[in-house]
């Protein structure tokens, strides 16, 4: 059944793939990787230090709206939703980089506000706009990331051969300035960055944005085999409705800081009548909202 304002169970069995060691035992029986409980950011507006003068005050912006939804551990949890709609917002909230304005959210038992530091250690991020030292080469960029994990040299530099090979690249590439490499390429190498770590919760925010499609492809069987292999949970924002529909097991559709429905990709596309055709989540969302997910001059 679908549900609007959620707090949906999942099929998923949250147990299957390796253990991590970051993960206490106490932590494993927990299946619940992300409580998310009417988180709520609100932008602009009088609160906060401003060298503005009173006069020019900003508009409030509610970027994230009472949002509430738990994610199961080993999830693919997809954040679907037009551009302004939140995705980021509520991603860098989970991320500690924002503070919730109101309600709750925690990743494994742990509060995002009153325990960041323990949450860090359970979360990474990968946002659509990941920097690196251009002039410097992917192994040199990763091998930096890889000391501020406290990742040891030697097991880093097996990590970022073998993740970056597997994700498409070929070696000689490793070695070569970012300066000279692809959007999609940039977007493997933080995707790799970010794996250093070990996240047992990795936040992917847009990840596949101005891929090309084989690129695509590779991120995303990628994120699948992380799930399934290492015991990853995901969230991963989108505007691609196809993404979202062969990647997640659960979409949130988000609008206006609001989640409008949340299902696995069939059961949303059973809340409409197919006409004679199978239904995609870009009806759904039109649907739900009036408002077609991507408008022309977005699309890529
Ligand atoms: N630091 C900020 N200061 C002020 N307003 C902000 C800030 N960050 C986001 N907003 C506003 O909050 C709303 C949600 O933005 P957010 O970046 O979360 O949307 P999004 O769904 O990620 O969009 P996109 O698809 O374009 O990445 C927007 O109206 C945006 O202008
Ligand atoms: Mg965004």
């Amino acid at each position: 059944m679908t549900t609007l304002n959620p707090t949906v169970t999942s099929t998923l069995d949250p147990f299957g793939g390796t253990r991590n060691a970051h993960l206490e035992d106490s932590m494993i029986a927990d299946s619940v990787a992300l409580n998310i409980q009417s988180a709520y950011k609100m932008f602009g507006g009088a609160s906060g230090f401003s060298l503005a003068p009173r006069s020019a005050s900003r508009a409030q912006t509610i970027a994230v709206n009472h949002v509430s939804f738990q994610v199961k551990r080993g999830e693919i949890f997809g954040v679907l939703g037009p551009n302004g709609s939140g995705k980021s917002t509520l991603i860098r909230l989970i991320a500690t980089l924002l503070v919730p304005d109101g309600g709750t959210i925690s990743v494994f038992g742990h509060d995002v506000a009153k325990e960041p530091m323990a949450v860090q250690r359970l979360i990474n991020r990968v946002s659509v706009e990941a920097s690196f030292f251009k002039k410097l080469s992917p192994m040199e960029n990763l091998m930096y990331g890889a000391r501020l994990y406290g990742v040891g040299a030697d097991e880093a530099r097996r990590q970022v051969v073998a993740i970056l090979t597997r994700l498409g690249l070929q070696e000689k590439a490793i070695y070569r300035p970012m300066e000279e490499m692809s959007r999609g390429m940039q977007q493997k190498v933080a995707i790799a960055r970010a794996l250093l770590s070990r996240p047992i919760v990795l936040l992917l925010d847009e990840p596949t944005t101005g891929l090309d499609p084989r690129s695509k492809r590779e991120v995303q069987a990628f994120v699948r085999e992380l799930r399934d292999t290492h015991d990853t949970t995901i969230v991963l924002t989108t505007h691609d409705m196809l993404e979202a529909d062969q990647l997640c097991d659960r979409i949130a559709i988000i609008d206006g800081g609001n989640i409008v429905a949340l299902d696995t990709p069939e059961n949303l596309k059973r809340l409409i009548s197919n006409n004679g055709h199978a239904p995609t989540l870009e009806e759904v969302f039109l649907t739900l909202t009036g408002k077609k997910l991507v408008t022309e001059d977005q699309a890529e």
